[in-house]
C-alpha cells in the first residue's frame, strides 16, 4: 500500500466519528481532502452536516462536492473537526502548517468540542521538529520578527535555519489572511511547551504550528493497521485495529 493509501485508510476510519446533525471542522492538506471526499459520498447518501473549512482550497474542495457549508461566525462551537497534520508525537502533539493553513486551522480545532487528526504512519515520531516549524508573521517587520524568533527559541534550546517560505513563483507565499510563513528548521524540540510560550511573546507571531494539548484522538494509518491514539481517557491508550 502507498501513502496514498494509508491517508485514505485513516480518513475512512474517522468517518465512523460523524453522526448526522453535525458540525464540523474540515481540515487541508492531502490527508484531509480525503476525508473531504469521503465525506462528500456519505452526504450524497443523506448524511445531514454543515461544515466549517480551515482554507479556501478546502471551501472550494468541500463546495464543489455539495456539502453545506458555514463560516465560525455563523457557526462558532463544532461538534468535530478532522485534520491532518505533519508531526504527531506520543502524547498526540503536532506540528502543523506544511500546506500554510496553520492560523486557520487552529482557530477551527479550538472551537471544536472534538478533533479527529489522520495520517499515514510516516508523521509519527519521537520527538517534533523534524519537519519545520511553520510560523505565520505578519508582513510588516518581517526581519525583525524572524530575529526574534531566532533568539526566544534559542533560550529554549532551539536552534536551526528559518526560512521565509516562498510559493513556486518565487515569491514569498502569502496564507489566506494575507501573512508570511517562516519555516524554522529545529531539528528537535525538546521543550515544545517552552517553544510555544516563547513564541506567543513576539509581537509579530500571529501563529505558530504547534498544537499541544488541542488533538483528542489520533488516527494512524500504516503497515502496522489502523492505530487510534487517544488522549481522551484518562489513562492515555493507543488501540491497533488491524
Ligand atoms: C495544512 O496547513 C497542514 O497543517 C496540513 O494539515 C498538514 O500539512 C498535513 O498535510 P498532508 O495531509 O498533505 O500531509
Amino acid at each position: 500500500m502507498s501513502a496514498d493509501d494509508w491517508k485514505r485508510q485513516a480518513a475512512e476510519h474517522a468517518l465512523q466519528y460523524v453522526e448526522s446533525g453535525m458540525k464540523l471542522g474540515l481540515g487541508t492538506g492531502s490527508t484531509a481532502a480525503k476525508f473531504v471526499d469521503l465525506l462528500a459520498e456519505k452526504v450524497k447518501a443523506g448524511l445531514d452536516v454543515v461544515c466549517v473549512p480551515t482554507s479556501e482550497a478546502t471551501r472550494a474542495q468541500a463546495a464543489g462536492l455539495g456539502i453545506r457549508l458555514s463560516t465560525l461566525d455563523e457557526t462558532p462551537f463544532l461538534d468535530l473537526t478532522v485534520d491532518g497534520a505533519d508531526e504527531i508525537d506520543a502524547e498526540l502533539r503536532l506540528i502543523k502548517g506544511g500546506g500554510g493553513a496553520l492560523l486557520r486551522e487552529k482557530i477551527v480545532a479550538v472551537a471544536s468540542q472534538r478533533v479527529i487528526i489522520i495520517a499515514d504512519h510516516t508523521k509519527r515520531v519521537e520527538t517534533l521538529g523534524t519537519f519545520p516549524l511553520p510560523v505565520e508573521v505578519v508582513q510588516f517587520g518581517l526581519a525583525a520578527t524572524r530575529d526574534m524568533i531566532e533568539s526566544l527559541a534559542a533560550d529554549v534550546g532551539c536552534e536551526g535555519t528559518i526560512n521565509l517560505r516562498k510559493g513556486s513563483d518565487g515569491k514569498p507565499f502569502v496564507t489566506d489572511n494575507g501573512n508570511y510563513i517562516l519555516d524554522c528548521a529545529f531539528e528537535m524540540i525538546e521543550d515544545a511547551d517552552g517553544l510555544e510560550d516563547a513564541l506567543k511573546l513576539i509581537p509579530g507571531v500571529v501563529e505558530n504550528g504547534l498544537f499541544i494539548g488541542i488533538a483528542d484522538l489520533g488516527i494512524i494509518a500504516g503497515p502496522m493497521g489502523v492505530e487510534v491514539l487517544s488522549n481522551e481517557d484518562p489513562d492515555f491508550s493507543v488501540e491497533t485495529i488491524a
